[in-house]
């Protein structure tokens, strides 16, 4: 084995070091690069939680909430109620065709909402809701005030009845007594 005399080491040790500076320049480089590329990618991560955390992402993502389509359901039901209790076929007609628009969005959007799990709200939706709608449908097509007022009863009791499947039975649906809102006419135009 070769024992390297300290006169020989004095002159390798400068060489080594001189060859190995290119080498750590580069690592040096690599280290900065590596640095940034860190940096950056922090910045991209951070982007994105952020735009997560945004609430349009976030209800893109989860649907519409069940409350607010259901705020939209209440008022569609009561405005029902106004155009039959007046005998305005034509906006009753309307008022249905609306309604069910809404419960079609529902079921659409909503179906597998926690509420009635293990059940599908997109089953126990028209379930319960068809067979007095159906009833409402042939009232307001028959011109029927009292078939309307016994069939806008069932749809109330049927609404209730769905509260209760959802461990929401304080939720209790019943004939309006006064409009939501009085500027949309009720009663039918006159002929001219
Ligand atoms: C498929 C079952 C189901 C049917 C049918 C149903 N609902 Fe609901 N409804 C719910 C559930 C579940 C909630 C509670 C939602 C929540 O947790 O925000 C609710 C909540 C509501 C609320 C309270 C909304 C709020 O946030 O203030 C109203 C009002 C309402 N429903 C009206 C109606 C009307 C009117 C009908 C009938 C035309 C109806 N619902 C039919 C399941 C149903």
């Amino acid at each position: 084995m070769i024992r390297p005399r300290p006169a020989l080491l004095c002159l390798l040790v400068p060489l080594l070091l001189a060859g190995c500076a290119p080498q750590g320049g580069d690592a040096a480089r690599v280290a900065k690069l590596e640095k940034e590329v860190a940096e950056l990618r922090a910045h991209v991560e951070h982007e994105r939680t952020e735009a997560a955390g945004k609430p349009a992402a976030a209800d893109e993502a989860a649907g519409p909430e069940l409350g607010a389509q259901m705020l939209e359901l209440q008022i569609r039901h009561a405005r029902l109620w106004q155009a039959g209790a007046a005998r305005n076929w034509i906006l009753a007609q309307f008022q249905l065709a609306e309604l069910r628009e809404t419960v079609s969005g529902i079921v659409e959007t909503n179906g597998d909402h926690a509420a009635l799990q293990p059940q599908r709200l997109a089953d126990v939706m028209p379930a319960m809701l068809d067979p007095a709608l159906g009833a409402m449908q042939a009232a307001v097509d028959g011109h029927d005030g009292a078939a309307f007022d016994a069939a806008y009863d069932q749809l109330s009791q049927a609404c209730t009845g769905c509260h209760a499947a959802a461990d929401h039975g304080f939720l209790v649906i019943q004939r309006p007594i006064t409009p939501v809102l009085d500027n949309l006419r009720a009663e039918p135009t006159p002929a001219p």
